[in-house]
């Protein structure tokens, strides 16, 4: 379950509805899922097949379909990021650095932790510690950095309006101050 953080002061929140209520206010979507109906087997495996990865997806197809059609994202996927996975350090120092997309980010937990960190629209830092069952939408535009937490894994279903498209845009912009990284 998801833990929210707000840095202006300093302010821990951990019911879902203020969570959700919360992240509304800034355009971003927080929701839960339950993801007791996958098998442990899908949840805690770190080195997935493509049919695994075609099992999870297929696991939350209603879910996902009801989002496409909310959101309009046309693709999904699965990506995962744990110690198995080659330079992930490398990776970790990238999504650290703040940055935006072209498109919503959306992400929903299957296993493991992160942490997404936004810019606020009255410049506080939220910072969002999600779980399994959490489902995060960052929209277009929108200034953020990513790290894992201390299990230093996570599994994720994404979904894209866009899939050609998809890329970090790490410059600065005048209304956000000095960019982290930069
Ligand atoms: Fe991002």
């Amino acid at each position: 379950m998801a833990t929210m953080r707000l840095h202006t002061d300093n302010r821990t929140i951990d019911a879902p509805d203020e969570i959700a209520n919360l992240l509304g206010g800034e355009g971003l979507v927080y929701r839960h899922w339950d993801v007791s109906k996958l098998g442990e087997g899908l949840r805690d495996n770190y080195v997935l097949t493509e049919a695994e990865k075609a099992e999870i997806l297929a696991a939350f197809g209603a879910e996902v379909d009801a989002l496409k059609a909310e959101g309009g994202y046309v693709a999904a996927d699965v990506v995962v990021l744990s110690e198995q996975t080659p330079d992930l350090d490398t990776l970790l120092e990238k999504f650290k650095c703040e940055h935006h997309h072209s498109e919503d980010e959306v992400r929903f937990v299957v296993d493991g932790h992160g942490v997404f960190t936004v810019r606020g629209r009255r410049g506080r830092d939220i910072e969002l510690t999600v779980g399994p069952g959490d489902l995060i939408t960052v929209p277009a535009g929108t200034r953020h950095w990513f790290t894992l937490a201390e299990d230093r894994r996570i599994k994720c279903i994404r979904l894209f309006q866009d899939p050609t498209g998809w890329a970090a845009i790490y410059d600065e912009r005048p209304d956000h101050g000095p960019s982290r990284c930069a």
